[in-house]
């Protein structure tokens, strides 16, 4: 059994971070989304693992998640030219598949539930796939699963504007070589990708042995910026446990779940958990409120944040206004200039959005 992780796209809901960044690399309670989905596939016991990955971010995920040793698997890095479906990327990988059945992951999707047991189904019952859904308000943007009064699959739509169903797909395929002849008789969607669903419509109309499994647990599609931050809030409430390998002076309060990295320093300020701290962070003065990550090499000084996200090496001070529910990137700066005339300055990447009362 082989694991093929998508860590390719556009990420263009998520941008202005995905133009110079993986969105699977973003951060939630310090670690990247994607290493989530690493680890749960080698705990279902797959160590043979594939990721795809774009021209434009690629080496950014090789270089970061490496060879697979430090998650006890072996890793292999294939390169799709071009975002063209995910049934494309699954065709661009079969030298790497080979004629093994396989997990298909997104690798912006983050899961409560282990993976074994319904590799377990797949391979019991040698079905041709399994899918995994999931009950969602308004199915709209995903593939969408029709199911009959016996509960067996009959139809798979594309992001449907008349959904049949509120059941969307997860993000978590299984499949054996059966896939391969299915993605080769299907043709490029209206929006000019090679859909996954429509691969899967073909293995159904074959009669293939398709099962579907329904989603126990949360589960969290992190395309955009509010989605990080409810997988960041799932998360610190979930796994976090306090440990402070930094230096807190007497004049500080720290209550709750909190976690501080080695090197850093927290100085008159008041911590309120869960809160996740990285390596050689200086906090001074400052509020850091429930729900918050920072990440390695941050300053955050005259300033409260809370129910937020601060990528690396990013500085934040004398801010006199509490940051709430924010998404900040790498090397950011954030202050309150003494220049006159008093007025707000910017240096704003494409699409970034700023709130100001
Ligand atoms: P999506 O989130 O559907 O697509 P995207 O990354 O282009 O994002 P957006 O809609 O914001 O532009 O993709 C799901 C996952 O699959 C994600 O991790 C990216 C990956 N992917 C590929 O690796 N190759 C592809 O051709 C596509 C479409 C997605």
């Amino acid at each position: 059994m082989k694991a093929l992780i998508l860590s390719g796209g556009k990420g263009k809901r998520l941008r202005p971070f995905t133009y110079t960044g993986a969105k699977q690399l973003v951060p939630v309670a310090n670690k990247p989304i994607l290493w989530y989905g690493i680890e749960s596939i080698v705990a279902a016991g797959i160590r043979d693992i594939g990721i795809v990955i774009s021209p434009e971010t690629g080496e950014e995920v090789k270089a970061k998640t490496g060879n697979g040793d430090r998650f006890g698997a072996d890793i292999q890095y294939i390169l799709q030219s071009e975002p063209l479906g995910l049934a494309h990327a699954v065709a661009i990988a079969q030298q790497f598949l080979q004629d093994s059945p396989f997990l298909l992951f997104l690798g912006d999707t983050l899961l409560q539930s282990p993976l074994e047991p319904l590799l377990t189904k797949f391979q019991q019952q040698q079905l041709d796939s399994l899918l995994l859904l999931c009950e969602v308000n308004d199915p709209r943007a995903f593939g969408v699963a029709k199911i009959d009064e016996n509960g067996k699959l009959v139809q798979m739509l594309e992001k449907p504007k008349d959904p049949p169903s509120n059941l969307a797909l997860v993000g978590v395929y299984f499949f054996n070589t059966s896939i391969h002849a299915a993605i080769a008789s299907i043709h490029p969607s209206a929006r000019g990708e090679l859909e996954i669903t429509d691969a899967i419509q073909y293995l159904i109309d074959t009669n293939k042995k398709v099962e579907v499994s329904m989603l126990q647990g949360w589960w969290l599609d992190t395309g955009r910026k509010d989605d990080i931050l409810s997988a960041n809030q799932i998360i610190l409430d979930d796994l976090l446990t306090s440990q402070n390998l930094g230096e807190v002076d007497s004049t500080s309060s720290i209550s709750g779940r909190v976690q501080i990295g080695i090197g850093s320093k927290i100085i008159n300020s008041k911590i309120r958990g869960p809160v996740i701290i990285g390596a050689n962070c200086h906090i001074e003065q400052a509020y850091v409120g429930p729900y918050t990550s920072v990440s390695d090499h941050v300053t955050i000084i005259d300033t409260e944040i809370e129910h937020s996200v601060i990528l690396n090496d990013t500085v934040i001070t004398d801010i006199h206004q509490r940051i709430v529910d924010s998404l900040i990137g790498q090397r950011v700066s954030m202050k309150v200039s003494p220049k006159r005339p008093q007025a707000l300055r910017f240096m704003l990447g494409d699409d970034s959005q700023v709130e100001i009362m």
